[in-house]
């Protein structure tokens, strides 16, 4: 017979270790200690913790306007008007591409593949 005790202490290892990137998800995500550097003039075109949690499905529902509903105008919640673009919008206030979206999403191990179209600012020179 089989010594089923230490498959199952390893099989619940292996599910701990499969799992982590999940667990540091939920509890692990410090954005402040990304190190990212963030634009200081203006404001964002959401508040900080929406922006924060949601600027993937703020892109997404862009560009679904852009696209589908050839809508390029984006009304944010206290009334302001923004140009949807993400070149023209977001990167023109967020210049430092590395230092920002990509500090944090490496950190988060996300990695947009919008920049085989869209194209990466470099950083403003
Ligand atoms: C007018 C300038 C401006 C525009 C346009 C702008 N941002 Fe921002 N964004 C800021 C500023 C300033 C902050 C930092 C706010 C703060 O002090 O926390 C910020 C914060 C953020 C954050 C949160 C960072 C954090 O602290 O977690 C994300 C994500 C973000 N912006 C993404 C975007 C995206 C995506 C777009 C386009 C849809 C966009 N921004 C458009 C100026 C801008
Ligand atoms: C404070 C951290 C942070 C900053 C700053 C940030 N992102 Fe993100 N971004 C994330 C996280 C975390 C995800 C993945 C979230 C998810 O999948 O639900 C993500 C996902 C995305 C996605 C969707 C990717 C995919 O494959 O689903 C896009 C597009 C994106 N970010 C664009 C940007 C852009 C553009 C900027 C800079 C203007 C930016 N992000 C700045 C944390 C950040
Ligand atoms: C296969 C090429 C391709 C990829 C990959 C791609 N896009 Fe686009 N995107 C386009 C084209 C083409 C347009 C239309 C440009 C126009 O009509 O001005 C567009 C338009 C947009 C728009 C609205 C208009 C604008 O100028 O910003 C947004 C927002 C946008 N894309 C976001 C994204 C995001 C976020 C990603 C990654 C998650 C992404 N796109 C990936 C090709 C691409």
């Amino acid at each position: 017979m089989y010594n089923t005790r230490p498959v199952c202490i390893g099989i619940v290892i292996l599910v701990i270790v499969l799992s982590a990137p999940f667990w540091v998800g939920i509890f692990g995500t410090n954005y402040t200690k990304t190190g990212i550097t963030k634009p200081t003039q203006e404001s964002c075109v959401e508040d900080t913790a929406f922006m924060r949690a949601q600027h993937m499905r703020l892109l997404n529902e862009w560009r679904d306007q852009a696209l589908r509903n050839e809508n390029r105008n984006y009304v944010a919640k206290n009334g302001k008007t923004w140009e949807i673009s993400l070149q023209n919008t977001c990167m023109r206030c967020h210049t430092d591409y590395k230092g920002f979206c990509e500090k944090c999403h490496i950190s988060n191990s996300v990695s947009p593949y919008c920049w085989t179209c869209h194209i990466i600012p470099t950083e403003g020179k």
